[in-house]
């Protein structure tokens, strides 16, 4: 039953600030799963996770589970509303509860750098100027050799791309050109066909090197 309220408290969300929330129903499952996988530990200790546009929290369920006690997640979620429910469901929870920061994820900054970025934001949605911005963000907060996971509804910028008012085909063309650039960086792809719409989870990491490998990404000076 909490499920459909979260749904519907989702779906509320998406009609009134659609162009940040970017879906009418939190993600399944299958993709959640997908979205977790990629988040192992290494010899190195507890791992530090930033999981960034929560909804109501379904990949944060996941995490939640997956984590070791000792780990460190943080959730950055920019709506009121989806973070009231977010302390609702994981306030205290086991073995991690995460930290939840009602921000937007280019003001977020408590001093931290992860080994893993689990992100759900809706670039598709946004200006291109500020995915760039978001996407450098990203590679900032990273630990060289971390990973970015994020999904992608199939084709959704395509469709844009091809069909959409000239404004959003712009938009859709410059995001695709962006993530061109980052193509290099990629080191895994999974297809989560049972998700509405299908979506693509693509795991891109920070190159391992002592150079600024954000490099890439960095937005274009004004
Ligand atoms: C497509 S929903 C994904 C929700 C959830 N991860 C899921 O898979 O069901 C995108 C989320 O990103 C949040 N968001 C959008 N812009 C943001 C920003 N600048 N900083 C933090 N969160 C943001 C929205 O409020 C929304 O909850």
């Amino acid at each position: 039953m909490a499920g459909v309220l979260d749904g519907l408290k989702f779906l509320s969300q998406s009609f009134r600030n659609g162009a940040t929330v970017g879906a009418v129903w939190p993600s399944s499952r299958g993709l959640c799963e997908a979205m977790v996988r990629p988040v192992v530990g290494g010899a190195g200790g507890p791992l530090r996770v930033l999981e960034v546009g929560a909804g109501v929290g379904p990949v944060t369920a996941e995490l939640t589970q997956r984590l070791l006690p000792g780990d460190h997640l943080d959730v950055v979620e920019l709506n009121v509303a989806f973070c009231e429910t977010l302390h609702q469901r994981f306030d205290g929870a086991h073995p991690v509860a995460p930290i939840i920061h009602n921000e937007d994820i280019l003001k977020f900054d408590v001093g931290l750098r992860y080994h893993h970025i689990v992100s759900g934001l809706p670039l598709a949605n946004f200006p291109s100027e500020l995915s760039e911005k978001i996407y450098a963000r990203f590679f900032e907060l990273l630990e060289p050799g971390g990973t970015l996971i994020m999904f992608h509804h199939i084709l959704g910028r395509e469709v844009l791309r091809m069909f959409g008012p000239p404004k959003d085909r712009k938009r859709a063309r410059q995001l695709m050109e962006l993530e061109e650039r980052l193509a290099p960086l990629v080191v895994g792809s999974r297809n989560v066909l049972f998700n509405m719409p299908p979506a693509r989870v693509l795991v891109r990491r920070r190159p391992n090197t002592p150079e600024d490998t954000a490099a890439p990404v960095r937005p274009k000076p004004n």
